[in-house]
């Protein structure tokens, strides 16, 4: 019997007053991969992630995580059971170091009622492992975007989720650290973690991800591999479509040039 995916999000609507936000979205996020979910702005990623996370109840349509349905599952519950979500926008203790932040992040999501400290080298570790251990002594709200978004996910390390809500996380990010980044992602997908990340960086997204999930006015217009992804002519038409707005031209939506990969 095929097991079931680590997360499935089923047929799930979300409307604010007259605004369907989400359209009978229906997609998975498997253990051990890295999953794309990609649209352009307004299409409906942040509020599948509140959905998925429990900051947002479903008109219709139901979560399942780790072989339940949690779509009723308060947000604390959703996270014991290792769901771990970094945000758009940041969160951090702007006053503490970065060290104290992972620390309290550590505690939050381990420690009975304080009981339970985590080691220095346990913060370090993870400071380590997402290459901000330079800055552990640094106020948080004094380090570059870049670095403040490692920290986000060392933070969301520290509750060992097995499955990650990466909400752009990649954005002030330098080339450098991008790269970087990209290669931590497959390593903790490595580990069996399941990875769900929104991203507008298409260079991260095709190297990094196994699938995608492209969503356009809240529905999935197209599911596949990277390579499946590029050439689909019903994406290029939402992204086309998406710099034709009168706003203007956002570039970092724009797919980049078709490369056929290898294999
Ligand atoms: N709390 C809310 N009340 C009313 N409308 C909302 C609310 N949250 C989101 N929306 C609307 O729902 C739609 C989807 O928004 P959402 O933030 O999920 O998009 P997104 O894909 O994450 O966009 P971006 O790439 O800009 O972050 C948009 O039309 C947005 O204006
Ligand atoms: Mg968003």
């Amino acid at each position: 019997m095929p097991t079931e995916p680590l997360l499935s999000v089923e047929d799930v609507v979300v409307q604010f007053g007259g605004v369907t936000a989400v359209d009978h979205a229906s997609f998975v996020a498997e253990a051990g991969r890295v999953t794309g979910l990609i649209g352009p702005n307004g299409a409906g990623k942040t509020t599948c992630f509140n959905v998925i996370s429990g900051l947002q109840k479903p008109t219709r349509g139901r979560v399942r995580f780790r072989g339940r349905t949690v779509s009723h599952t308060p947000v604390h519950r959703r996270a014991k059971r290792g769901m771990g979500r970094t945000f758009q926008r940041l969160e951090a203790f702007g006053s503490l170091t970065v060290r104290d932040n992972v620390r309290v992040a550590h505690d939050i999501h381990r420690g009975l009622l304080g009981l339970v400290r985590p080691s220095r080298a346990d913060v370090d570790g993870l400071l380590e492992r997402v290459g901000i251990a330079a800055y552990a002594d640094e106020r948080a709200d004094s380090v570059p975007t870049g670095t403040a978004r490692l920290l986000e996910l060392a933070r969301c390390l520290a509750g060992d989720p097995r499955l990650l809500l990466l909400d752009e996380p990649s954005s002030g990010q330098d080339e450098t650290e991008t790269d970087a980044f990209g290669q931590l992602l497959r390593d903790l997908a490595a580990e069996g973690r399941g990875i769900l990340m929104v991203e507008h960086d298409m260079d991260l997204v095709m190297s990094v991800c196994d699938e995608i999930h492209v969503l356009d006015f809240g529905r999935v217009i197209a599911s596949g591999s990277p390579a499946q992804i590029r050439r689909d002519p019903v994406v290029q038409q939402a992204y086309l479509g998406a710099v034709d707005e009168p706003d203007g031209p956002d570039q970092t939506l724009v797919l980049p040039a078709v490369q056929e990969v290898a294999g």
